[in-house]
């Protein structure tokens, strides 16, 4: 291979490829629009050993669109635009546990994350995707058939709830709660697919349905949305890059710090997050 040879490794059946022979210092239309394509295509895309700076950072998340600032997270002091995501060494959980969308909750939620680990634990804290298209192709008929044209809940939660398990997350100060409804079944504004827009962190309630019934309902789509047919996992190491389309995967961070088996060492991630549209 060529250093100008591109190399595509899929990282499951189902989705996500780590890339090779791309350099993400390079901000050109050329190299976004090669991006882009591998996004879209692949959902999530990966990149090893891309030592790119806060600057570098900042401007390949400048070509996706405009940068997202977190409600509730504090962002680095000297770049507003990156989240820094800190599991102190000896700290069981870390940030992003659970299935979730970023900011799901939000009027227009978050289109894609530029993900960029600074320090990794020599195990643990590998991260999983889920393919949200493939999520609805396989959903169960009789269900499809109920959500197709429903609305669901997403709650935003409250800082609380980001913050206070993790030492070194810092809230912005902003406690409210809030709240906004989009379609479970939402199109990808720029590949036309169809995609479960539901997760098990945020997503409440579907609209118009009594309590009950929207629970069972959701429960069965939270599991079918587990299934690990429908996941990748990337095992990651000191300056790698992932970079999700939140409209179309689900995300869980996993955090398995056992004594002995990763746990007694820190963890340190930068994020910046790009504005998406409303869901529709
Ligand atoms: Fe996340």
């Amino acid at each position: 291979m060529s250093k100008y040879d591109m190399e595509i490794n899929l990282l499951s059946g189902a989705l996500g490829a780590e890339i090779k022979g791309i350099n993400l210092k390079d901000n050109s239309i050329k190299n976004f629009k090669k991006i882009n394509k591998l996004l879209l295509e692949h959902k999530v895309i990966f990149f090893r050993e891309q030592d790119i700076t806060a600057e570098e950072h900042i401007n390949l998340a400048n070509c996706f669109g405009n940068i997202e600032t977190h409600a509730y997270v504090k962002s680095r002091k000297k770049y507003p635009e990156i989240l820094r995501i800190i599991k102190e060494a000896n700290e069981k959980n870390q940030w992003g546990e659970g299935w979730h969308s970023d900011v799901s909750y939000n009027y227009k939620p978050t289109k894609a994350v530029i993900l960029k680990s600074i320090k990794i634990p020599p195990i643990g804290g590998d991260t999983v995707f889920s393919n949200m298209e493939l999520a609805w192709k396989t959903l169960d008929d009789g269900i499809k058939k109920i959500v197709k044209n429903k609305k669901a809940i997403h709650s935003s939660l409250g800082a609380a709830y980001f913050v206070k398990n993790y030492r070194s997350m810092e809230s912005n100060g902003n406690y409210d709660e809030y709240s906004n409804e989009h379609p479970i079944l939402r199109t990808h504004p720029e590949t036309g697919k169809k995609i479960l827009f539901v997760n098990w962190t945020y997503t409440k309630k579907i609209v118009g349905m009594k309590k009950k019934e929207s629970d069972e309902i959701l429960n069965k789509i939270f599991q079918h949305q587990e299934r690990l047919d429908l996941t990748c996992r990337f095992k990651w190491t000191k300056n790698a890059v992932a970079i999700w389309d939140n409209r179309s995967v689900n995300h869980y961070a996993i955090s398995d710090f056992f004594p002995g088996r990763g746990l007694g060492y820190k963890r340190i991630m930068d994020r910046i997050a790009i504005e998406g549209d409303k869901p529709n």
